[in-house]
């Protein structure tokens, strides 16, 4: 051995654990002699093994462990009586319905000849940059496997699929097919939150303990639901606060029918299952075929609810929204919906883009009401031509005008619906989803249109493709404003009608992605009578979500706080509109109205024509303010510093990306015994710098000036707040 071989040898012996414990901490790595895979991303630790049955099993999920040896091969637990086998006390990472299961399956499948055993073991596995490929197969047939995990190791968050691929000789049908089985920490004394709501009432938090039991959240309604969100996050009620503690989160990428599943095991497992929804599932995979499960992705933090949610923001911005990072700040937005519903005329829509170009407004969009015979929710939806009584002209004096005014041009569709009462329908009726021979249930009186069918989509890609190519738009408002009802397909074979489920969905997917394309500046909101579709599948092709129909102030304020627990408050457009608000009767003031709507992407959604010239004034003031700070709201990190359920007073506060710009905003709802508002402790500083305090309304923040990150976090600051809806802004400036 030469002396430099025998150099080069020594080096790489010194380097090379570190080389490993380097690749470990962010990334992923096989020990293949202990068959384990630990994968690091961020604060967290993931790892899992192959047990001596051969099943896959999770071995940990929770704070960073960086000494990967610490990870011996999986055991599998021993059975606790006859009635529950080892194969129900080992955590599994994907089991199949079959030997004795009784948890949550992620697979359930039926042979053609009846066999319902679906017993995984692994086979190999295979690493490619930043993502892991297991696969497994059935013990006794050649159904496979194959489990996805990548890693976004800066972002902190992990993300699992699966594909499930039929190399036996005959059809087999998946009865459940999920995505991942995420196993914690085993033990009690975890607690859990979920938001759930309805129609105007969406983003509402709920907190419970975990109690022994299965506990679901899901859609049955084809799209992902007022009802619930495909988001959670699991805590030690004990230990976490917003800003400290344990906290499990994950959610879904999927628009269509999901379900999430969480276990507390009598034996203190608890496991989270998701994927596609197992109601009404029938996805029959003949041989050669395959199906892929949507994004179940997860993180971890010791940073309480707040740092989960800016991890997710993070993440959302970097590696889900379009554009990621790079992505343009959203625009400003006038919507005339809640101004004149379906009552749009040329006239009409100039007189309102002029005051909203002065108000300092850079998108001008068309509600619902300018196509087909559109008067009134009755008619119309499937014509998408122009109506030539309301817009004679066609749409090019009223773009060419909104441009002319410094704004550009945006408008609202929606395109898987059809009334009955349209050309569309009486020319396709086959196109509504439906049971043949049975009613079809008409919501807002209309149906909705087969996605899944080859021709609908072609259809709508179509006229989207045409409504963009011959008209200047820089925008969609996609809207969606029923559930499914009858999801019958019946120009497909019996075995294969379930499909539906699925195929809609990716047909949704491929149109938007064909559009997007085709129009790389196209930007779409996700709409669905308010925030019926947002979860991080539509986002990946959606720049901003419609919230909820409910503009009211005080109740957006509740909606809005529970939207940030899952979703990037920079996607999340918030109108100015009038009062009394439609939905509570409840006046509040301009001032209050502007505040609340500038934690998220601020639009206009009042009938200008009526604003006295003060509002006017006062609402380009306000536009102006947004405009300084909206990098800070829409890409910084968020602080909640007080929540607003159950309180009097609510205050958020956003730090820019770089720590220069601070901005708070606090809310009092009503003021009760002259109690002041509490002292605002600020987060999220740097203890040393100095910081230049400046108010929205100078009177309202303590004289002081200027005044260090410590101070500001530490001694805190007291605002003038009084009586019912007052509100404050404040910004803070790094000094050089
Ligand atoms: C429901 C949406 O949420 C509203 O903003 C509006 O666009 C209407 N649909 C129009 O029909």
């Amino acid at each position: 051995m030469t002396y430099r071989f025998r150099w080069c040898v020594t080096a790489f012996l010194l380097i090379s654990p570190w080389l490993i414990s380097a690749k470990a901490r962010a990334g992923i790595q096989y020990y293949p002699e202990r068959k384990v895979w630990v994968l690091q991303a961020g604060e967290e630790t993931y790892a899992f093994g192959v047990n001596e049955r051969g099943e896959l099993q999770a071995i940990y999920w929770g704070p960073r462990i960086a000494r990967d040896a610490d990870f011996l091969s999986a055991r599998s637990r021993p059975e606790v009586a006859s009635f529950d086998l080892s194969t129900s006390t080992t955590p599994q990472e994907y089991p199949g319905w079959g030997a004795e299961l009784y948890n949550e399956p992620a697979l359930k499948a039926t042979y053609a000849d009846g066999n319902r055993d679906v017993v995984l073991h692994f086979v190999q596995q295979h690493i490619e940059g930043d993502t892991l490929e297991i696969e497994l197969k059935d013990i006794a047939s050649a159904l496979e496997v194959h489990l996805y995990y990548r890693v976004f190791a800066p972002a902190g968050i992990l993300q699992r699929w699966s594909r499930i691929v039929n190399r036996t000789d005959q059809a087999i049908t998946l009865e459940s097919a999920q995505s991942a089985a995420w196993s914690l920490p085993q033990g009690d004394g975890y607690g859990w939150h979920y938001m759930t709501g309805h129609w105007g009432a969406e983003w509402q938090l709920h907190s419970e303990p975990l109690q022994t039991g299965t506990h679901i959240i899901e859609s049955r309604r084809g799209s992902t639901s007022h009802q619930a969100n495909p988001w959670f996050a699991i805590d030690r009620p004990q230990q976490t606060t917003e800003e400290s503690g344990p906290v499990w989160f994950g959610a879904l990428g999927w628009s269509g029918s999901w379900r999430i599943t969480v276990e507390q095991t009598a034996m203190q497992q608890l496991r989270v299952t998701g994927g596609f929804n197992p109601f009404d599932f029938g996805y029959r995979l003949n041989p050669g075929e395959q199906l892929e499960t949507p994004p179940f992705y997860a993180g971890f933090t010791n940073g309480g609810m707040g740092e989960a949610s800016r991890l997710l923001h993070r993440f959302e911005r970097q590696f889900i929204l379009p554009g990621g990072e790079g992505a343009p700040v959203r625009p400003v937005l006038y919507n005339s919906w809640e101004a004149t519903e379906f009552d749009v005329s040329e006239a009409g829509q100039l007189a309102l883009a002029e005051k909203a170009g002065k108000l300092g407004v850079e998108r001008f969009v068309i509600d619902d009401g300018w196509f087909g015979q559109r008067k009134d929710d009755h008619a119309g939806l499937g014509d998408w031509y122009v109506n030539p009584e309301k817009f004679p002209h066609g749409l090019k004096p009223v773009i060419d005008r909104v441009h002319a005014l410094g704004m550009d041009f945006g408008i609202w569709v929606e395109p898987e619906m059809v009334n009955p009462d349209s050309g569309l329908y009486r020319k396709h009726p086959e196109w509504a989803m439906n049971f043949p021979g049975r009613p079809r249930t008409e919501a807002r009186h209309q149906l909705l249109l087969n996605l899944a069918r080859p021709d609908v989509r072609e259809y709508v890609f179509q006229w989207l493709d045409q409504l963009v190519t011959s008209n200047d738009i820089a925008f969609l408002k996609w809207d969606y404003n029923r559930n499914w009802s009858e999801p019958g397909w019946d120009a497909v074979a019996i075995t294969d009608q379930k499909k539906i489920a699925v195929e809609y969905v990716h047909n949704l997917y491929d149109i938007l992605d064909r559009l997007r394309a085709k129009h790389p500046k196209l930007e779409i909101e996700s709409c669905s009578g308010g925030g019926g579709r947002v979860d991080l599948g539509i986002l990946r092709r959606t720049e901003e979500v419609w919230p909820s129909d409910n503009t009211d102030a005080l109740d957006r304020l509740t909606l809005q706080d529970g939207f940030t627990h899952a979703y990037s408050p920079g996607i999340m457009m918030a109108w100015v509109t009038d009062v009394p608000n439609g939905m509570n009767g409840r006046s509040v003031p301009l001032k209050f109205r502007f505040l609340v709507a500038m934690n998220g992407s601020l639009g206009l959604g009042g009938n200008l024509n009526k604003w006295t010239p003060e509002e006017m004034q006062a609402a380009t003031g306000f536009v102006a303010y947004y405009k300084r700070i909206r990098p800070t709201v829409q890409r910084g990190a968020l602080y909640r510093l007080i929540a607003p359920q159950g309180s009097e007073f609510s205050a958020n506060e956003y730090v820019s990306t770089d720590g220069r710009q601070a901005v708070l905003f606090a809310f009092l709802h009503s003021q009760r015994f002259g109690t002041p508002f509490p002292t605002i402790f600020l987060r999220g500083l740097a203890e040393d710098a100095v910081y230049h305090v400046q108010a929205i309304d100078p009177g309202q923040v303590q004289e002081i000036g200027s005044a260090s990150g410590a101070y500001l976090m530490h001694h805190g600051i007291d605002l003038k707040l009084r009586g019912d809806y007052d509100s404050a802004s404040v910004v803070l400036e790094k000094q050089p």
